[in-house]
């Protein structure tokens, strides 16, 4: 059954890229960027994102087998506007996805067909409707919700996500774009609960998986009442 999954690499300090990039120059000289390559630094060095890629060389290591296994599960992706507009030239003419992507965004565009079976979908009418085009086309694969953090955040809070995994790279960034930030709508007496699935741990990368319970009332205890 098609589950919706998303994953990010986050520092200890929960960010997924450095404090925003929004001047003129160039984002891959950015500070923003700086912070996302360091907290993405396992992937770009695994074997198979490399492959997927065309690049040649990497490791194969336990985090490789965790990207293949990834890439595996997804039969359609959707994506916020500005991970895809950040990645439309590094991926090149066959970008790693190998399947359709729908990318959210307030702004209209027309189909971008990629070699290698990927294309990228622009949706206007919002992140229900992306995941919903995404099920429809992931041939009862896994719809992955690639990143970035705020398009996964709204996915979380909108209750749309069945598995949320985390990345948790051993590094402080001590500022930038935080993927669980201040702000997030859950309500000041509700939380979001999430069953741990599976951890694995590596020398680079802690990896968590979870599954989305979803929102439950925090109660207030009776501590030191006593029985
Ligand atoms: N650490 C990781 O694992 C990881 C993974 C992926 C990406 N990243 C990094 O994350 C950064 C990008 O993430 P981000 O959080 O800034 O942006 P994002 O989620 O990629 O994209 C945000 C954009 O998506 C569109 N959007 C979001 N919600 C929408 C809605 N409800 N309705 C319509 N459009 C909506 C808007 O585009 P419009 O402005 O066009 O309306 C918005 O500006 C980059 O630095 C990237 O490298 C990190």
């Amino acid at each position: 059954m098609t589950k919706v999954t998303a994953q990010m690499s986050v520092s200890l300090d929960g960010y997924y890229a450095g404090p925003q990039h929004t001047g003129d120059g160039d984002w891959i000289r950015s500070a923003e960027a700086a912070g996302f390559f360091r907290v993405t630094r396992w992937v770009t060095d695994a074997m198979a994102w490399r492959e997927r890629q065309g690049f040649a060389g990497g490791e194969a290591n336990q985090d490789s087998e965790i990207v293949a296994e990834s890439f595996a599960a997804a039969g359609a992706y959707v994506m916020g506007r500005r991970m895809a507009d950040g990645g439309e030239v590094p991926w090149g003419e066959e970008p790693p996805f190998r399947a359709p992507v729908f990318v959210v965004t307030h702004r209209p565009r027309e189909v971008l067909h990629r070699g290698g079976g990927t294309s990228f979908t622009y949706v206007t009418d919002g992140i229900a409707a992306a995941v919903e085009r995404a099920r429809g086309a992931a041939g009862g694969k896994d719809v992955a919700v690639a990143g970035g953090g705020a398009l996964v955040r709204q996915v979380l809070e909108a209750g749309l996500l069945d598995q949320l995994e985390l990345h948790v790279v051993p590094v402080v960034l001590g500022s930038g774009m935080r993927l669980l930030a201040d702000g997030l709508d859950v309500g000041e007496r509700s939380g979001i609960e999430l069953t741990p699935t599976r951890v694995v741990h590596t020398p680079r990368v802690t990896h968590l998986r979870y599954t989305v319970d979803g929102r439950a009332p925090l109660v207030l205890d009776d501590r030191g009442r006593g029985a």
